[in-house]
């Protein structure tokens, strides 16, 4: 099945995660890497497994890169069931109660519109020692991403 990796950046730390893990996912599955700046509503394709790599900013929010495609979800309202999903967020726990609230909005919006989350939700923390982009690319292994044929009817 075709995954498509969807980043929403302000300063290219997601980015790089996105291209990290699409890396990592290559050798398995044809795997496609947008900016969500770029990514219309409309191409959301329930055959597709859609992962979300989004960073947080202002006090707890989306971060700009992020904002057209949610914006256009919130005002279309697509039906999104049979949707798959995973997130690997980005944030930074000097922010306390905000902390990576950036992924988990984008979850919520998701979820909202009928798309199922699988996966561990991933949470990177920029106070950490870990670099994001190893942290990406070890969730991207243990995510169950469906085969085709488990979305046959
Ligand atoms: C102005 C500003 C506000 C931020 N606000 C938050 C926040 O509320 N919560 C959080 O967890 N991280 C916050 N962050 C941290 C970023 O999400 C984190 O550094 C992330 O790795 C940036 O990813 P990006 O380069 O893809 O934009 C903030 C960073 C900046 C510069």
């Amino acid at each position: 099945m075709r995954v498509v990796v969807l980043f929403g950046s302000e300063m290219g730390a997601a980015e790089a995660a996105a291209e990290c893990v699409a890396d990592e996912l290559a050798a398995a599955h044809d795997v496609a890497v947008y900016d969500m700046t770029d990514f219309d509503v409309d191409d959301l394709d329930t055959s597709d497994f859609h992962i979300v790599i989004c960073s947080t900013y202002g006090d707890g929010e989306l971060p700009t890169g992020a904002e057209p495609f949610f914006d256009a979800l919130e005002a279309r309202k697509p039906d999104l069931t049979g949707l798959t999903f995973a997130v690997f967020g980005l944030g930074d726990s000097v922010y306390g109660d905000t902390f990576n609230r950036g992924g988990e909005i984008a979850a919520e919006l998701l979820a909202a519109r009928g798309a199922d989350q699988i996966g561990a939700h991933g949470r990177h923390d920029a106070s950490s020692e870990i670099r994001v982009k190893d942290m990406a690319r070890d969730w991207a292994r243990g995510l169950p991403i469906p085969s085709a044929a488990a979305l046959v009817p």
